[in-house]
């Protein structure tokens, strides 16, 4: 939540920032400002609403020229999102620029010190006092910002990142994190800090992950990293392996449009160079040998939103697979409720982002009674993956939009392996029976394509149903995470309401919810094999459209059973039960998707959302 940016070197400041902020965008979108350093004095220029209200005021009320400069683009915390709380923050003396992401969780205090020696405050923020704090620490330690910085950040409670500019220090940017993400970008002759990469990869992709607690302080020429307490930190370099254009629209209308349409490749990547010679499955990142795999006999998965619902399918496959107990919980609800965990239990945290605070905390909370942790994450350099005791990225390249679409099939598809490399160390399966799913799971990005061909009717349908008060959503086995998810981004694109249910909880409860014309989405499972779940949910859609209910049945190739009792029907291709759901979720994207344009809504950035969640 929240986008930071900063930047110094030879280039006008201002454009790399607004720039980066545009690619940040997605992190929080209340308000953004910007402050450069020119001569002896800061200037800052903020505004509540997008980028593209400051970029308004930019144009009415331009900046002066600048090498060093700081921009925000806010989610709004502490304070309503206007100009006045609109970050940069600055000090009384008007000396010291500061932006923040996070929460300082002591601010009330701090807040109250400086009141009581009579600083005015004039916003309602948090990160107002960091700005007072440096000016009133700068001049005891000889104007130097970067150790002004460190004393201040040993007086915070709460997670933050936190980048400051000061006007006597014309060639300086500090930064600070704790828990919130910041990375540095190194360049040549210039130097960026960003919370993300992809705001300054137009420019370098040679990047520095910050560690817990550290300050590090930017010229042209020099990155220097410290600890809180001043000590010299070590840093973890690393090379962005996607450039500029992967995080541009390229011809699509929205992002969302382009991630959908990226699926069969961000998919084919999740499993590209995991497959040996002989079909099995080789994952040389996973940092847990082979005794302590054997020894897991529990896995518990952490995740919010949509990694939640790749959590809860890939619950199905982890337990038919390996045959070890598996629990799916939201990650704000763990480490509340005293969960029995042990050196045995494998706690798989899945965050796209890697920059969830919830499954930050959940996790650490595992590690501390002892749990190993297995992280599924796409983007590099942050905390989650840093502090987790084996990786696996999905390497689903960014994802921009605020609703997450590919970030989700390529965790479902990075869970499948995991499970299976349980299975296949642990000896449950045979490597034939091993090798057979791997290519089910291999000819996926295929069908993905074929299924992304045929859509156009769904989006028929969404035009079609855009006055509907509700939508529903059933399904049962994977189906019903499926639905869930369907009804999530209904929610949060198309801002309506719209819920998941297994289809067997139907009759115990939200049948009274049916009225004649309400959309019914139905996820139906392959009918192959005589499969029971098939028949029970063939009933399920009767009992829907007894009721008066709309049907929208979404249904293997071929599968007439349902024919009779589908108001419309959306195929997939067929596959095994446990694929569907790289098939069957994406007509639900493209279905929220379409709905919300023509509801007229932003799609890449809905009301209310930030793509990270970077507080609790
Ligand atoms: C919904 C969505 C969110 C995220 C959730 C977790 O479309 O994107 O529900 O899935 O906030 O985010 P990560 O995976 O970054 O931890």
């Amino acid at each position: 939540m929240c986008g930071i940016v900063g930047y110094v070197g030879e280039k006008q400041a201002l454009t790399v920032v607004v720039e980066g902020l545009r690619r940040l965008e997605y992190r929080g979108y209340d308000s953004a400002g910007v402050a450069v350093v020119c001569g002896d004095r800061l200037e800052t220029r903020k505004k509540a609403g997008k980028l593209a209200n400051l970029e308004v005021l930019l144009g009415s009320d331009p900046l002066p020229a600048s090498t060093t400069g700081i921009g925000h683009t806010r989610w709004a915390t502490h304070g309503a999102p206007n100009d006045v709380n609109a970050h940069p923050h600055v000090s009384e003396d008007g000396r010291i620029a500061v932006i923040h992401n996070g929460i300082i969780e002591n601010f009330a205090e701090l807040r109250a010190e400086l009141a009581a020696d009579g600083v005015l405050l004039t916003s309602e923020t948090d990160t107002e006092v960091v700005a007072h704090l440096l000016a009133a620490q700068s001049p005891l330690v000889g104007g130097d910002l970067a150790e002004a910085m460190r004393q201040v950040c040993r007086r915070l409670e709460g997670a933050f990142t936190l980048v400051a500019i000061d006007s006597e220090q014309p060639n300086l940017v500090v930064g600070a994190r704790r828990n919130s993400p910041l990375v540095v970008g190194r360049g040549e002759g210039e130097n960026f800090l960003a919370s993300d990469v992809s705001a300054f990869i137009a420019y370098t992709r040679e990047a520095i992950e910050l560690g817990q607690d550290q300050v590090v302080a930017l010229t042209p020429e020099s990155i220097v990293v410290t600890t809180f307490d001043g000590e010299p930190a070590e840093i973890s370099e690393f090379t962005v392996t996607w450039d500029a254009s992967a995080a541009e629209k390229g011809g699509y209308d929205t992002f969302m449009l382009k991630e959908i349409a990226e699926q069969p490749r961000a998919v084919a990547d999740t499993l590209r160079g995991r497959i040996g010679r002989e079909g099995l499955l080789q994952l040389d990142e996973m940092r847990l040998g082979d005794v302590e795999l054997r020894e897991i006999d529990k896995i518990i998965i952490i995740a919010c939103g949509t990694a939640y619902h790749a959590g809860l399918i890939a619950k199905y496959a982890i337990e038919h697979w390996t045959r070890i107990p598996c629990e799916v919980e939201l990650a704000s609800e763990f480490r509340y409720r005293d969960p029995i965990l042990d050196r045995q239990t494998l706690v798989v945290a899945i965050s796209q982002s890697v920059e969830t605070m919830d499954t930050l905390m959940a996790m650490r909370h595992a590690r501390e009674q002892g749990s190993r942790v297995l992280a599924i994450c796409n983007t590099q350099g942050s905390t989650i993956p840093r502090e987790s005791d084996a990786v696996l990225y999905t390497h689903a390249g960014p994802e921009v939009a605020v609703a997450s679409t590919k970030a989700f099939l390529t965790q479902v598809v990075a869970c499948y392996l995991v499970a299976l490399y349980l299975a296949q160390v642990r000896g449950n399966k045979f490597g034939d029976e091993i090798v057979a799913i791997l290519r089910q799971l291999s000819d996926m990005p295929q069908k993905i394509d074929l299924m992304l061909d045929t859509v156009e009717p769904v989006r028929e349908l969404a035009r079609a149903f855009v006055h509907a008060r509700s939508v529903l959503f059933i399904g049962r086995h994977v189906g019903y995470p499926v639905a869930l998810e369907g009804a999530l981004k209904l929610k949060e694109l198309a801002y309506m309401h719209a819920e998941g249910f297994a289809a067997g909880e139907l009759k115990h409860g939200p049948i009274a919810l049916l009225e004649e014309g309400l959309p019914v989405i139905v996820v139906v499972p392959s009918p192959r094999g005589r499969s029971v779940i098939h028949e029970k949910i063939v009933s399920n859609i009767q009992e829907v459209r007894a009721r008066g209910a709309l049907t929208i049945v979404i249904a293997e190739e071929g599968d007439e059973s349902v024919t009779p009792y589908a108001d419309h029907i959306i195929r997939v291709p067929e596959c095994p039960t446990l694929m569907q759901p790289l098939l069957a979720t994406v007509p639900l994207q493209v279905f929220a998707c379409e709905m919300a344009t023509a509801k007229g809504h932003d799609v890449d950035q809905p009301r209310n959302l930030a793509k990270s969640v970077t507080v609790e």
